[in-house]
């Protein structure tokens, strides 16, 4: 038998004690030892509710108990997510966390922490929900250099272009369905904004590289300028607006990003909506990967969450082995990043072709306005020409 304990008993903390109780004994098999939730933390009460019997609201109760091998951080947050992970690290505890944010800011350190006790610090569940994404990455795609890395990430956001585009749905309230459901972060601005996509595009960066992704110098934009005429071009273009996070190798250097990027039907991402994660992984040798599920949502969540306590408990003495040093990745200056850009503008078409020289003008029915695609330039370039061209509605990059 083998004991663990949650950290935070949320959304995800929840669904985690869920599937410990309710696939006891398919859990069992496949570790090959009983788990046990000894001890679930969290300040709050839950009257009535079966994690009553094991409730406690001081960590160092947990972190005191030799008998607990595995804690479960879903608490979310650096603080005190951070200290309780490590101090659990440190005295010989092997950890399973979805904290995307702890991951993104200090998952070389907690790496190399869990190696030196011969423990494991896992964290399937922090990019792409329940979809397997570290794992691959980590263990399986090992035998190319990794070139792209292109990901809807975050499932509020898809959520909410879904429902833009297809139904024409108004923004606040399909973010209020998404919370309702239980997708959303607590502060929806990580969602909205891409703080939460770029957490987890500089962790499969980081995987990807082996070096550390550092998320506060990754090019940032989310979705909160994309209207409903945005996507009536969209729509003129055959194209969907999605948020993606990208890490590429762009001739020969890394450039990293998040941002609204329009894509075409023969893009393998472009199906990808709702709730629904996708991850493009490109190697040198194997091509393209395609990941796609769940990306937010308690049983998902959780489900990614228990994979790790399975591999834990398999691997209880044995760290295993994840490549993420804490040496910085150079990251190309995203200014230097060459692509197409959809432009609306108000100006005239005799100016933007002064500007821009030949475009592609799209036609969306809209008056007062002209939507067109310039050729393939720099962002600084881009930015340049923005300013000279006088009023832009709004610009969109193109995914090629
Ligand atoms: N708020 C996140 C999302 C939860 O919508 O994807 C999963 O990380």
């Amino acid at each position: 038998m083998i004991k663990v304990a949650i950290l935070g008993y949320g959304t995800v903390g929840s669904g985690v004690f869920e599937i410990i109780n309710e696939n006891r004994d398919l859990i069992t098999s496949k570790a090959k030892e009983e788990i046990e939730v000894k001890y679930v933390l969290d300040l709050r009460d839950f009257p009535g509710d079966p994690c009553e019997k094991v409730l406690v609201h001081d960590c160092n109760i947990i972190l005191e108990d030799p008998e607990v091998e595995v804690v479960i951080e879903v608490m979310g947050g650096i603080k005190p997510a951070y200290d309780f992970v490590k101090s659990a690290l440190l005295k010989g505890k092997s950890v399973c966390t979805s904290n995307k944010e702890l991951v993104a800011a200090h998952g070389a350190e907690l790496i190399k922490i869990a190696q030196e006790h011969s423990r494991n610090f896992l964290f399937e569940a922090a990019v792409g929900g329940g979809i397997p994404i570290i794992r691959p990455i980590n263990m399986h795609i090992t035998a190319d250099k990794i070139c792209e890395i292109a990901g809807i990430l975050n499932g509020t956001t898809n959520y909410i272009l879904t429902k833009m585009d297809k139904e024409g749905a108004d923004f606040d309230s399909t973010l209020k369905q998404a919370q309702d459901l239980g997708y959303a972060e607590r502060n929806p601005e990580a969602d909205i904004e891409g703080y939460d996509a770029v957490r987890k595009i500089a962790i499969l960066g980081s995987l990807a590289t082996g070096k550390t992704v550092d998320y506060k110098e990754v090019y940032t934009e989310g979705i909160s300028k994309i209207t409903a005429e945005d996507f009536k071009y969209a729509k003129a273009m055959n194209r969907s607006i999605k948020l993606l996070g990208k890490c590429k190798n762009e001739d020969g250097v890394m450039v990293a990003s998040v941002a609204p990027r329009l894509l075409s039907p023969n893009h393998p991402l472009y199906n990808v909506n709702d709730v629904v994660n996708g991850i493009l992984v490109r190697g040198n040798m194997v091509g393209d990967l395609v990941f796609i599920g769940s990306g937010a949502g308690k049983l998902p969540t959780a489900s990614a969450v228990v994979s790790d306590v399975v591999d834990s408990v398999r691997h209880l003495n044995v760290s295993t082995t994840i490549m993420w040093d804490d040496e910085k990745l150079e990251l190309e200056n995203f200014s230097k990043s060459k692509k197409k850009f959809f432009v609306r503008t108000s100006e005239s078409k005799d100016k933007i072709e002064n500007v821009f020289g030949e475009v592609k003008y799209v036609d969306a029915g809209i008056d007062g306005e002209v939507g067109f695609i310039t050729k393939k330039i720099s962002e600084e370039h881009f930015e340049e020409k923005a300013k000279e061209l006088g009023n832009v509605i709004s610009r969109i990059r193109i995914e090629e």
